[in-house]
């Protein structure tokens, strides 16, 4: 059995990767520092699953820690790096606090990996490191622009790093640069919890239509967009996971053409704003009470993956579409209404 390190794993897209591996017969360990996640989602895994799960609370950032648990577990085949602070709006204002975390907890996996002869790491990079692209739908060839945030930042000087620790030693490396996560597993058993105001547009449709929120405020219809409102490319997160299941096939099984490879993972399909909304309204049957606002600084006007590369070279396809992804997300915000109607009762 292939074990993989899993870091970030109690996190929202880590989790849902968790259960693919596990469904595939991968030994799974977990890291995480729990600082944008619960540690119920151990057990909410293993509901799905039917697998306990290894687990260390640990910080990545600190090296000392991170390279004594190599020194414990030798046997990791892979390691699929999500942990990282991901908000970009708090990036602008703490940028220290996300160099530091997201770059040292690289950097120190990294290490433990060269001094532990551990060869293949997947790292979740972001379509954020192309901008507004000059041609779409945007292919990985496109040029990476200057970053809109620090956050953006560290995904783009993490995406260096790697590929020049790549070129001086054995280490193999995927980095795979995710468009827009959406949805949750359907069991609804995990999902994306964010930590007090969501900052992305589904999570904050589905407050909104659970009485969290009052209204859903939809940041400018004056782009040059054929409704006026941005456009995304929205990608289930289930079919984000499989894509991480297939990566660490592919470095363990040794068919990588290239010891650093970058993927986009996309549906190859742009959503606007007030599609994302309508898919929503249909599939809840819930009027969604928003309002038209200014513009959000530093939003651009539409990205959409080619995702030509990964369908060919990893034999990937998102199977998904927009409204599994807002039903999913939909019935997660449910399954989170009723649990808190259970404790509060
Ligand atoms: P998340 O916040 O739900 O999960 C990240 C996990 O990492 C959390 O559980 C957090 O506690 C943990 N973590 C953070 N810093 C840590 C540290 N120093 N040590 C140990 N654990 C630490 O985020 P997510 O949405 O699941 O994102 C996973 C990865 O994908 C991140 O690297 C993120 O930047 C990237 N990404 C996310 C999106 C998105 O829209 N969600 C898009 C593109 C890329
Ligand atoms: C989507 C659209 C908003 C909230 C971010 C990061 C990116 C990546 C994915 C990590 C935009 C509009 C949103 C709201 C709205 N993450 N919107 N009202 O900005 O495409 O990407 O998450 O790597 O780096 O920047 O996603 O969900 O925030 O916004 O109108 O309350 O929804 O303007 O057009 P975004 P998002």
């Amino acid at each position: 059995m292939k074990k993989v390190l899993v870091t970030g794993g109690t996190g929202y897209i880590g989790s849902h990767t968790v259960v693919e591996l596990q469904q595939v017969g991968y030994d799974v360990i977990i890291v995480d520092n729990l600082s944008n996640s619960q540690p119920d989602v151990l057990e909410n895994i293993t509901n799905i699953t039917g697998i306990k799960i290894d687990f260390e609370k640990f910080d990545l950032a600190d090296r000392k820690k991170t390279l004594d648990f190599f020194k414990r577990h030798k046997n990791i085949d892979a390691i699929i790096h999500f942990a990282a602070l991901k908000a970009v709006g708090e990036s602008v204002v703490q940028p220290l606090n996300y160099y530091y975390n997201n770059l040292f907890s690289l950097m120190n996996i990294l290490q433990g990996m060269l001094d532990n002869n551990i060869e293949n790491l997947v790292f979740s990079s972001s379509c954020t490191v192309y901008g507004q692209p000059a041609n779409l739908p945007v292919d990985e060839s496109a040029p990476v622009q200057i970053a809109l945030s620090p956050y953006g930042n560290t995904k783009q000087i993490s995406e260096e790093i790697i590929s020049d620790t790549v070129r001086t030693s054995k280490l193999k490396a995927i980095s795979l640069r995710y468009f827009n996560p959406i949805g949750a597993h359907e069991s609804a058993k995990i999902g994306e919890l964010p930590i007090g105001v969501p900052n992305n547009l589904v999570p904050f449709i589905t407050q909104t239509a659970i009485g969290l929120r009052d209204q859903l405020k939809v940041f400018g219809n004056d782009y040059p967009t054929p409704d006026g409102t941005p456009i995304r490319d929205y990608i289930h997160v289930v079919d984000l996971a499989k894509a991480h299941v297939i990566a660490v096939e592919r470095m363990v099984k040794k068919n990588s053409k290239y010891p650093y490879e970058v993927f986009n993972l996309g549906t190859g399909k742009g959503y606007s704003v007030l599609e994302v909304i309508k898919s929503f309204e249909k599939v809840s049957g819930i009027k969604l009470n928003y309002a038209i606002v200014e513009r959000r600084p530093g939003d651009i006007t539409e990205v959409w993956a080619d995702t030509s590369f990964a369908n060919l070279e990893l034999g990937w396809k998102a199977e998904k579409d927009i409204d599994e992804m807002t039903e999913s997300a939909w019935k997660w915000e449910l399954a989170l209404y009723n649990n808190r109607k259970k404790t509060t009762k």
